[in-house]
């Protein structure tokens, strides 16, 4: 039961109605998405979760390989989009792991296999099946939207156990550029024929809460490891520590 919207304020004060309307309608919209969506690497799964589990194998800088590897597998994301020169994100993952080898002193080369490897079997952040369960429950739909390749989410989708709980697995792929291009937030829109309001999306990077919100979506910042704001001039309608904030 929705309140009754008045029309007036205070005698003698005109309201645009309309505008009112309006207001109520984002509201609703913000508190009664028609899909929450969620990015994966970093939001979903524990992309230094990798290096970690093989740490004593990679050598004794393993912390700043696992920083280096995310940093330039991003890095690739953009420029190769900029350049209008596509490659799989699986590509880009291997591409900016030899860099990070390289480039950090004392690594060990042989690790690669082993990390690439445990790339395919992420560990999930430890309150996503919980939450994503809840939500389930609750009726909402649930939809992962990824640069991921399609095969390397469907491998870390089903090894978290997160297969279930997903109506939807929406890769980049296809398109063949990566986000934050605007037509990659249009893949959920389109199969759900929703307008951009209608939904919640959630991101752990800020970059990609930035051309969500340019998209039109309502943006939920998982800023887990409270990192300082930007994109100012873009702000999620919320900044929460982890996914518990969403029920
Ligand atoms: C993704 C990257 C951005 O999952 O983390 O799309």
């Amino acid at each position: 039961m929705h309140a009754v919207i008045r029309s007036y304020l205070l005698p003698g004060r005109y309201i645009d109605n309309a505008k009112v309307q309006k207001v109520a309608k984002d509201r609703e919209e913000l508190m009664n998405p028609k899909a929450f969506v969620f990015d994966a690497y970093g939001t979903l799964f524990d992309v230094h979760s990798a290096v970690s589990r093989h740490s004593a194998l990679v050598g004794p800088n393993a912390a700043r390989v696992s920083e280096i590897w995310r940093n330039k597998q991003l890095e690739y994301s953009w420029v190769r989009t900029t350049m209008g020169r596509y490659r799989d994100f699986w590509s880009l993952t291997e591409e900016a792991l030899d860099f990070a080898i390289s480039a950090v002193p004392d690594t060990n080369a042989d690790a690669k296999p082993e990390l690439m490897k445990a790339y395919e079997t992420l560990d999930c952040y430890e309150e996503v099946p919980g939450v994503l369960a809840n939500l389930k429950e609750a009726g909402q739909k649930l939809a992962i939207l990824s640069n991921g390749s399609p095969n390397m989410l469907e491998s870390a989708v089903n090894s978290a156990g997160l297969d279930s709980l997903l109506d939807d697995v929406f890769s980049v792929h296809f398109l063949e550029v990566f986000k934050a291009t605007q037509a990659t937030y249009g893949l959920v829109t389109e199969k759900y024929a929703i307008s951009p309001e209608e939904v919640s999306f959630q991101s752990s990077n800020r970059w990609d809460i930035a051309g969500a919100t340019s998209f039109g979506f309502n943006c939920r910042w998982i800023n887990r490891t409270n990192q300082p704001d930007e994109y100012r001039d873009l702000p999620p309608v919320e900044q929460l520590t982890d996914l518990r904030g969403l029920l």
